[in-house]
C-alpha cells in the first residue's frame, strides 16, 4: 500500500529495542520536523487555500505527536537528548527538483513528504511487531494508522495540483531513488530512518 522498494532491513527493530531512549529522541525530532516542515509550505503557499486548509490540523497532529514522545520517555525515566545530523532526509533533498512554476515545486515537496512519512509509517510498524514492550508497541501501531494518512494525503494533493499519471511516475522515480537511500544507509538502532 505504501509502494516503499526497500523493506526495511529486519535487524533494525532489535538494535532499535535495544537503544529506547535515543530511538525514542530520534523519533521526537522527526515529528518536530514534520510539524515546522508543514508550518514553512504554510509560510511559502499561501495561495494555495485547500493547502492551508489540510495543513494548519497537521502541524497541530505531528506536534501533539513531539509531545506524545515526550510523555513515553518520562515515563520511563529517559531524557530527551540532543538532535542528530538527519542523513536520510538530507539525502532525499538533494532529489527535490527545481525550476519549473510554483504549482512544480510544491508538486515535488509535497511527494518528499508523502515519501517521509511512508517510510515513517513502515518503521512505526516494523517497530510495533518486533518490540518487547507492550505499551511501546501499541504506542507505534496507533502512530503507524496516523502516518499512513498523512502519506495518503501528502500523495493526493500532489496528484490534484500536478495531474495523477505525471505525478505517480514522478512518485515512482521518488520510490527508486530513496531505495537507494535506504540501501546506503547503516543500519542503526538509534534512529528512526
Ligand atoms: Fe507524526
Ligand atoms: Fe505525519
Amino acid at each position: 500500500m505504501l509502494g516503499l522498494k526497500l523493506p526495511t532491513d529486519p535487524r533494525w527493530a532489535d538494535l532499535a529495542g535495544k537503544s529506547i531512549e535515543e530511538i525514542l529522541t530520534d523519533h521526537a525530532y522527526c515529528e518536530q520536523k514534520a510539524t515546522s516542515t508543514a508550518i514553512s509550505l504554510i509560510q511559502n503557499y499561501p495561495e494555495y487555500e485547500w493547502l492551508i486548509e489540510a495543513l494548519t490540523p497537521l502541524v497541530v497532529e505531528e506536534w501533539g505527536h513531539f509531545k506524545l514522545v515526550l510523555e513515553q520517555l518520562k515515563k520511563r525515566g529517559l531524557k530527551l537528548g540532543k538532535q542528530r545530523k538527519d542523513e536520510y532526509v538530507n539525502q532525499l533533498y538533494k532529489f527535490l527538483r527545481h525550476g519549473g512554476s510554483r504549482a512544480d515545486s510544491l508538486v515535488e515537496k509535497l511527494l518528499f513528504s508523502a515519501l517521509i512519512e511512508a517510510r515513517s509509517c513502515e518503521r512505526f510498524k516494523v517497530f510495533s511487531k518486533g518490540v518487547d514492550d507492550k505499551e511501546l508497541a501499541q504506542f507505534y501501531k496507533n502512530l503507524m494508522v496516523s502516518e499512513a494518512g498523512h502519506y495518503r494525503m501528502f500523495l493526493d494533493m500532489a496528484c490534484d495540483l500536478g495531474g495523477k499519471e505525471k505525478v505517480l511516475a514522478r512518485w515512482d522515480e521518488w520510490l527508486e531513488y530513496e531505495a537507494g537511500v535506504m540501501r546506503s544507509i547503516d543500519v542503526r538502532g538509534d534512529r528512526i530512518h
